[in-house]
């Protein structure tokens, strides 16, 4: 998309750039497709524009829309093979034949929580979490280096959602940055979440709740970006301390569909492996732009879902429930089949090994270095009131509400556009419902496991 040109290609100028073949998976099966490289198809709309064309190409934003209005936006320079390895190809066939009508199209599998304040009223699960990492937290804002000037300290927090969780890891660092700091040392929070966040439940948050990081602090200012964080959202060096709370757990893409199911740990073989291929390229694209992004001496704690070496998550069973409801409401004609098969959640618990992966070498990856790293047993907050009360309905209120809160939204993104947001919201209400009901039949606890890392951006470098 370039600002309000108008550009275009007729089929035989695309016959007469050069086709390229790649292999790649698509839902478990690996193709071979052909078809021309997009670099070489936006450089042929560079030519058209000649001067016209915007002097910030870093700035520029390609759209890709597929034939059901699914569409998704990619940096000019995801395009670029100076900049990336990758090569996106738009195909044209797959083994030789024209593309099925079915080829896996482009959708958006973000995992944006459900909004008007919903994800804050049901995510105790991860507020849990994330507490238990406060410690690291702390720790990187006692170690890192604070220049002595008076220039803003940056604090940013990758994946905020709704701002409630994360008001207490920003009370407890913005705490120790001043005692650090003068008294009216600029502190600067930035909220980085993706566009389609309910920022302005966030702002409300931040400017109403009484336990709010603004209420004791008249130096502190708040401000968000709407922008995904597997793209640069900050300038490099600008930030003092990063931190993220289960929110790198989601995957930037879909290399594949999972069949049968839209659990990525559900899956096995080459489907799995295809997963497993994006989750380390995005946690590497996820710490080398934090990197960048830091400051010399700045600290960064990352907290995420982690997936037991050996055995399912505990999560596992509630996913295999909303499975079971999603084929109940096909078979009703609820929903449709081919709205089914598009739902994915994007979301990957990385096993503490995947984790490590990157550092796999002496500690280090791009400038960053592991500090500390812990593994937490997350107690289930609604199971320990479940024991007292022995109350089956509140207990599977609560664990649907945390299903239906991080999860149900990126299953409603995979419905037809023209349902519409009362479709969605009709879609969301029925499954909530069916799973309920199957949690109230079968009480568990949701006891599940978290890790965080804690990493320090070299200070010599
Ligand atoms: C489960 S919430 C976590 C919110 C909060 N940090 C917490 O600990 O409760 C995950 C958040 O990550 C955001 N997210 C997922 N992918 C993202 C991306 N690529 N860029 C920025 N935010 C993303 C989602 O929109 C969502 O708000």
């Amino acid at each position: 998309m370039l600002g309000t040109y108008h550009l275009g290609l007729s089929v035989s100028e695309l016959a007469k750039l050069p086709a390229i073949e790649v292999e790649a998976v698509d839902r478990g099966t690996k193709h071979r497709y052909t078809g021309i490289l997009v670099w070489d198809i936006l450089n042929q709309f560079r030519a058209q524009l000649g001067d016209a064309l915007p002097d910030s190409v870093p700035s520029i934003v390609v759209r890709v829309t597929g034939p059901d209005n699914y569409s998704v936006d990619f940096a000019l320079t995801e395009f670029d093979p100076a900049f990336s390895d990758r090569s996106i190809v738009l195909a044209e066939r797959q083994d030789g034949s024209p593309l099925p009508e079915n080829a896996l199209p482009f959708r958006f599998l973000s995992g944006v929580t459900e909004e008007h304040g919903s994800y804050n009223q049901h995510s105790a699960t991860e507020a849990a979490g994330g507490a238990l990492a406060l410690p690291l937290l702390e720790k990187a804002a006692r170690d890192l280096v604070l220049d002595p000037d008076d220039r803003p300290v940056v604090v940013v927090d990758y994946g905020s959602s709704q701002g409630k969780n994360s008001l207490a890891p920003m009370r407890a660092a913005i705490a120790i940055l001043r005692k650090r700091t003068s008294a009216r040392r600029p502190i600067c929070v930035v909220h980085v979440d993706l566009a389609e966040n309910d920022f302005s439940t966030l702002f409300g948050v931040l400017h109403s709740s009484a336990d709010s990081y603004l209420s004791q602090d008249q130096d502190v200012f708040p401000s968000a970006v709407g922008r995904s964080f597997y793209r640069p959202v900050l300038p490099p060096g600008h930030v003092h301390l990063g931190w993220s709370s289960y929110a790198a757990v989601w995957l930037s893409r879909a290399p594949t569909m999972v069949p049968g199911h839209f659990w990525i740990p559900s899956s096995t073989g080459a489907v799995r492996a295809a997963f497993g291929l994006q989750a380390v390229e995005d946690w590497k694209t996820f710490l080398k732009l934090r990197a960048r992004e830091l400051r010399a001496g700045g600290r960064l704690v990352v907290v995420l879902p982690s997936a037991p070496d050996e055995g399912k998550l505990q999560i596992h069973a509630g996913m295999n429930h909303i499975n079971a409801v999603l084929a109940e409401m096909v078979a009703e004609g609820a929903i449709a089949a081919e709205e089914r098969e598009r739902m994915l959640l994007l979301s990957y618990p990385r096993s503490t090994s995947e984790l490590l992966a990157p550092f796999a070498r002496g500690g280090r990856f791009e400038n960053l270095v592991v500090e500390q790293r812990e593994i937490f047993k997350v107690q289930d907050p609604g199971w320990m009131d479940y024991e007292r009360d022995q109350d089956r309905e509140k207990l599977a209120a609560k664990h649907t509400g945390f299903f239906r809160a991080t999860f149900m939204p990126s299953l409603a993104s995979a419905l037809a556009s023209d349902r519409g947001a009362e479709g969605r919201q009709f879609f969301i209400d029925r499954l909530a419902d069916g799973l309920k009901k199957r949690l109230v039949a079968e009480p568990m606890p949701l006891d599940l496991l978290a890790q965080a890392i804690l990493l320090a951006k070299e200070a010599h470098k």
